[in-house]
């Protein structure tokens, strides 16, 4: 027992009266407990920051900085802890070791699609990769097949135009006069559209596909996955669904697809892309077909 503990106890005791009685006796065996437990606590607290630490290979490059025009990897050992994700990770490498190192997050929670990353050779999303699924170390680079504008940040643009190509909004044949009227959906309908409703556009699949790679006019599955959901809505007009198609059903189209599978392996929604890629196929077939 140290010092101040011996002291405490003396305090404790002086002018009780219970000095030597079994009472104090148990009072000073609980509060030694306690100190022994805080001490081993802490002790292994220092011991686990000293063990247990996440060796991360982070791609850097930033294009307005000379120094770091040529690409590379820098290493950062980041103190893990139990649940930690990809993403806990890099805000942990950043606040404590490198507050230029830049990467796009928001939700934290797989739903904004913003942390697209590519770990450990697959495209994932940080946020929803455990550090203990991974082997060590862990290396973390930008999204394949994009420009990159610094570090693990890409640009976007042209998945977005690619996605604006299959007007990617409800589109009812008419609305009406009451703005507060619901447009109704069938359970059944819901169902079928459901999966095609979960994409986040993070851009995981694009990056994946072999084919948005090498046909720049190619939409892309993450286009495609949109162009699903809103053609089969049940609540979009006739009119609108016969316009819809056409923007699917063409060379840079549904046809471009390898079926590859890739997409609907990396997808963090869990999306069943190539899938919904073959039905929209044998739509514009049965579109097409002339009896
Ligand atoms: Fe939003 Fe990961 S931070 S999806």
């Amino acid at each position: 027992m140290d010092s101040t503990s011996s002291r405490k106890k003396t305090e404790t005791t002086k002018g009780t009266g219970y000095k030597d009685t079994p009472q104090q006796q148990r009072l000073d065996r609980k509060q030694e407990r306690a100190e022994a437990a805080q001490s081993q606590a802490i002790t292994e607290t220092v011991a686990r920051s000293d063990t247990e630490t996440i060796h991360l290979e982070v791609f850097r490059y930033d294009p307005d900085v000379e120094s770091k025009r040529e690409p590379r990897f820098d290493e950062f050992h980041v103190p893990y802890e139990r649940g930690m994700t990809v993403l806990d990770a890099l805000i942990y490498a950043r606040d404590e070791f490198d507050s230029s190192l830049t990467f796009r997050h928001s939700c934290r929670m797989a739903v904004c699609g913003s942390d697209g990353f590519f770990i450990n050779g697959r495209q994932r999303l940080g946020c929803q990769t455990q550090i203990s699924d991974l082997d060590v170390p862990v290396r973390v680079e930008p999204l394949p097949h994009q420009p990159v504008i610094k570090d693990l940040v890409v640009d976007m643009d042209h998945f977005y135009e690619r996605m604006e190509a299959v007007e990617p909004y409800f589109q009812p044949d008419d609305l009406s006069d009451d703005d507060l009227k619901e447009q109704r959906q069938s359970r059944k309908n819901r169902e079928k559209i459901k999966m095609a409703s979960r994409c986040i556009q993070c851009g995981c699949c694009t990056s994946s596909c072999n084919p948005s790679q090498t046909d720049e006019e190619y939409i892309g599955p993450a286009a495609i996955v949109k162009g699903y959901r809103f053609y089969f809505d049940e609540r979009e007009g006739k009119d609108v669904k016969d316009q819809r198609l056409p923007l699917l059903d063409k060379e840079h189209g549904v046809w471009q697809c390898h079926t590859q599978f890739s997409c609907t392996t990396v997808c963090p929604k869990d999306i069943p892309i190539t899938e919904e890629i073959q039905e929209l196929k044998r739509e514009s077939i049965k579109r097409n077909l002339k009896f």
